[in-house]
């Protein structure tokens, strides 16, 4: 008889966003006329910087040339590419990442999931709360936890709540955990974590043997120059530190689809006969079995960000989305919101009105103003009475939908 991975099933109702989409189509199906305007998934909105477009232009062109064509590239991504992420991403911050220590991907929340491949099943997991959905349903997936409760939460997982009381820092667990997900600046709620926080964690997780998955997508949105920008810039992070990178956020990728994980090679771990195993290893064993690398075209748009041209265009993308971020801030702020997170973040967290739960501020917000965003609790339990807003959209958008929701709610 043919058996499924029953795990599957102890996931709650569908992945968040797409929920949200089904939600919002069944709105726009019975009123086809709503002026919808979506800051709800982190999705950009912005074209492509020029320099990757003209770089991905003259790659087309090299593979419609049989002097020039690429048929497979290495697994781990062309070395061309991995030497500047290398460089300018992690060695010009001090941080002594080698090329060979970068694994190039198609994106970082396919990353974040297929790590798991290469640990065993009964580690102990903790997570944010509340946490981008994507650590939690995969470990589920993977058999990793009990049934969730009636809150969402399943069993098995250590929680950590980060919420307005500890001003959205994850405080670090009394018990030990194996494998812990950090992600700064965070998503959902735009927080970011110290140089003195995260050192924390590291020395924790030295301390434990615990290996940290560090998801750094957002980290080209930090203004505040004393905040991190990679885990690798504390102390002892490249003994128990995996970092998952993007190129979805900073150069608008979410549709052409980059990114990067650093596996130190110092990294190891002991079996359970105690041999020392180095993680790098078994992650490359498994991009080279399962994987087939980014396409030639993608990895050359990747590479124009390093460029002089690039930089100055992603800084541009950036500034821009952070100041739809402060137009979002500054406008709910106005009319009494109590807003978190959008300085350092393209996310800003706000403290739904009237005790509204997250859910029933999205109806409103969708039936009454026709704008999406993400309810908090989708995140986790303790996102209930939280929003997610993003500022990933048009001036002209972003400026609508505030005047709208500052008009019902002022
Ligand atoms: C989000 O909205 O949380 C992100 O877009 C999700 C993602 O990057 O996968």
């Amino acid at each position: 008889m043919v058996k499924i991975n029953e795990s599957y099933l102890k996931l709650k109702a569908g992945y968040l966003f797409p929920e949200i989409a089904r939600r919002v189509n069944a709105f726009v199906t019975e009123n086809p006329d709503a002026p919808i305007i979506k800051l709800g998934i982190g999705d950009v909105t912005e074209p492509l910087p020029d320099a990757c477009l003209d770089a991905m232009a003259a790659a087309v062109k090299e593979m419609g040339d049989r002097a020039t064509f690429k048929g497979y590239g290495p697994e781990q991504g062309y070395a061309w590419l991995r030497e500047k992420i290398a460089a300018q991403d992690f060695q010009a911050r001090g941080c002594q990442i080698d090329a060979s220590e970068i694994f190039v991907s198609d994106g970082a929340k396919c990353d974040t999931g297929n790590i798991l491949d290469i640990f065993g099943k009964d580690n102990t997991i903790a997570v944010t709360d509340p946490v981008y959905p994507v650590y939690v349903d995969t470990n589920v997936m993977a058999g990793h936890t009990g049934e969730a409760d009636e809150s969402g939460k399943y069993g098995g997982l250590t929680y950590i709540p980060i919420t307005a009381d500890n001003e959205f820092t994850a405080q670090i667990p009394t018990e030990k955990v194996d494998l812990i997900y950090l992600c700064f600046p965070n998503n959902p709620t735009g927080a970011t974590a110290s140089k003195e926080q995260l050192q924390a964690w590291v020395d924790y997780a030295k301390t434990n043997g615990s290996i940290i998955f560090f998801d750094a997508a957002y980290e080209a949105f930090i203004t505040d120059d004393s905040l991190p920008h990679s885990i690798y810039e504390l102390d002892g992070a490249k003994d128990c530190a995996i970092e998952f990178r993007s190129f979805s956020k900073n150069a608008g990728f979410t549709g052409t689809r980059c990114a990067f994980t650093v596996v130190p090679k110092t990294l190891t771990v002991k079996t359970s006969s105690g041999e020392e195993v180095q993680l790098w290893k078994l992650w490359n064993r498994r991009q080279s079995t399962k994987f087939n690398g980014v396409s030639y075209i993608v990895q050359r748009g990747a590479e124009a960000v390093y460029s002089e041209a690039g930089q100055a265009q992603i800084k541009e993308l950036i500034s821009f989305y952070l100041e739809n971020a402060a137009i979002i801030r500054k406008e709910l702020e106005s009319v009494g919101f109590d807003v978190f997170g959008g300085v350092n973040a393209p996310y800003v967290w706000v403290k739904t009105p009237e005790g509204l739960t997250s859910w029933d501020f999205f109806d409103k917000l969708l039936i009454n103003c026709n704008v999406v965003g993400t309810p908090g609790s989708g995140f986790g339990a303790a996102g209930e009475g939280y929003f997610r807003i993003s500022a990933f959209n048009s001036r002209e958008n972003v400026l609508e939908a505030m005047k709208r929701i500052t008009t019902a709610f002022k």
